[in-house]
């Protein structure tokens, strides 16, 4: 397929990045259109762990270029410790990257804004990764305080437009939090220059390249971060992230535009897991929760915060797989769910009396929605060696069934464990 695309379709940690990894040789290009080093992506393959968050997961194949397109918020350093990492390991892959001149960047301001805001929102903190996010895409929306990479990477433009912002956002870093930090401008723009002179070569028109990619008959992939729940227009609002991380958000973040992408793949974790606040009606705030988090090594990436777990939310998922628009489904980590008498799913939810199977749009309904769970039976065996979907154990092939049918897409692959061939392609 010249162009497909992999999409989470709950809250983020599907192992979309296995899957991404699983298709990337196939590909000449692999793009990362929204989000930010909010992400973290595993993969696993000739023993070796890499742990991605805003370099594309195409970066460690060295036939594929890597792209970070126009919707993606870019903290520089960032990327250089990421480049430099794998450096260390041995792979020299800053040639094979291309970041867009497009893309806002990640300035100081935005991590000091974010942490004043969480600490000002209390018990109802969104749990952020404190990445400065969301307020950087704020301000990119809010067109006055933006700065692009290619502004980043023209000394002069950059350093007056931090001269002029540091001033202003100051004055509201202090009302938040007098006791504060105060910012020094000239030391920004010297710290930010040093990373834009590594960066430079990077820098590209990235739409362009993608655009006359497709026309020459390249294959693009592309790597959705976080998921289809944490959307910030159609996922549970206020507890989102900043952008659009459903199916929807291809185009707008990548240039790209929709109808080219013949391919969309879904992925769905087994069961459910959540980093930070909001509703999560399937949650399993109790033993059996902790022991998915134990056996599915529920640790988040970036932050390192255990994540909630909970049964496989199949309304969420439904939802989340009719929004992104998706032509098949992955299920992943279903080797965590064995040993396991019972097991259950989520296949609607009751709020306030009416049963219902419709994903609802305000959070406080999300709240108040009762689980409604389908109970299957369990299986004991170890399926972490196992490549033929018949040779699963019956419960597992009919979890896996059930899965299909609840969410109503295809089974393209289940993965059975982190590593690349620890793969059941249907
Ligand atoms: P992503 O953000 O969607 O790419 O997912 P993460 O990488 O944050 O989280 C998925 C975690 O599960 C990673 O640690 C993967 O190595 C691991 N993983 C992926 N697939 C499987 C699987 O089938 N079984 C198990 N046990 N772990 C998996
Ligand atoms: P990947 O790509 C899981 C969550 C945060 C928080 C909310 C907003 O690895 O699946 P943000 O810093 O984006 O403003 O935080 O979104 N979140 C993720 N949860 N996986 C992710 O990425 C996430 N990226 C952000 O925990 O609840
Ligand atoms: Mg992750």
């Amino acid at each position: 397929m010249p162009a497909t695309s992999v999409i989470g379709l709950q809250w983020g940690d599907e192992a979309k990045g296995k899957v991404v990894d699983l298709l990337t040789e196939k590909h000449d290009i692999v793009v990362r259109y929204q989000g930010g080093n909010n992400a973290g992506h595993t993969v696993k393959f000739d023993g070796k762990t890499y742990k991605l968050s805003l370099l594309p997961t195409g970066i460690l194949q060295s036939h594929v270029k890597s792209v970070i397109a126009p919707g993606v918020v870019v903290n520089p350093h960032a990327v250089l410790k990421e480049l430099d990492g794998l450096a260390a390991g041995g792979q020299d892959c800053s040639g094979r990257l291309m970041i867009s001149d497009r893309a806002h960047v990640i300035c100081p301001w935005h991590l000091l804004e974010e942490a004043a805001l969480e600490k000002s929102r209390g018990a109802a903190a969104i749990g952020t990764t404190m990445r400065g996010i969301g307020t950087c895409y704020r301000d990119k929306v809010g067109r006055s305080h933006a700065i692009r990479v290619g502004d980043l990477i023209n000394r002069d433009a950059f350093a007056s437009k931090v001269c002029e912002i540091v001033r202003f956002k100051q004055i509201i870093l202090n009302s938040l939090n007098p006791d504060g930090e105060q910012m020094n401008a000239d030391a920004i723009i010297a710290d930010y220059a040093a990373a834009a002179d590594r960066i430079r070569p990077m820098v590209a028109d990235s739409t362009n390249y993608l655009l006359d990619a497709l026309d020459n008959g390249k294959w693009l992939l592309f790597e959705g971060a976080q998921g289809s729940l944490l959307d910030v227009d159609h996922g549970t609002f206020p507890y989102v992230t900043s952008s659009n991380s459903s199916g929807c958000g291809i185009h707008s973040g990548s240039g790209v535009p929709e109808r080219e992408i013949k391919k969309m793949i879904g992925v769905v974790k087994a069961y459910t897991t959540r980093v930070g606040g909001g509703p999560f009606p399937s949650e399993l705030d109790n033993e059996i929760g902790q022991r998915i988090r134990i056996a599915g090594n529920e640790f988040g990436t970036v932050t390192g915060r255990p994540r909630r777990c909970g049964w496989l939310d199949a309304v969420a998922t439904r939802y989340g797989a009719r929004i992104s628009g998706v032509d098949s489904i992955a299920i992943a980590l279903l080797d965590v769910l064995s040993g396991f008498d019972e097991l259950f799913i989520c296949e609607a939810y009751d709020i306030d009396g009416r049963v219902t199977r419709d994903f609802p749009s305000r959070c406080e309904d999300l709240a108040a929605a009762k689980p409604v769970l389908r109970r299957v039976p369990g299986w004991q065996e170890d399926i972490t060696g196992i490549t033929k979907f018949a040779d699963l154990p019956a419960s597992a092939q009919q979890y896996v069934n059930d899965v299909k049918k609840l969410v109503g897409k295809p089974v393209e692959l289940v993965s059975v464990g982190p590593d690349r061939s620890q793969t059941i392609r249907m």
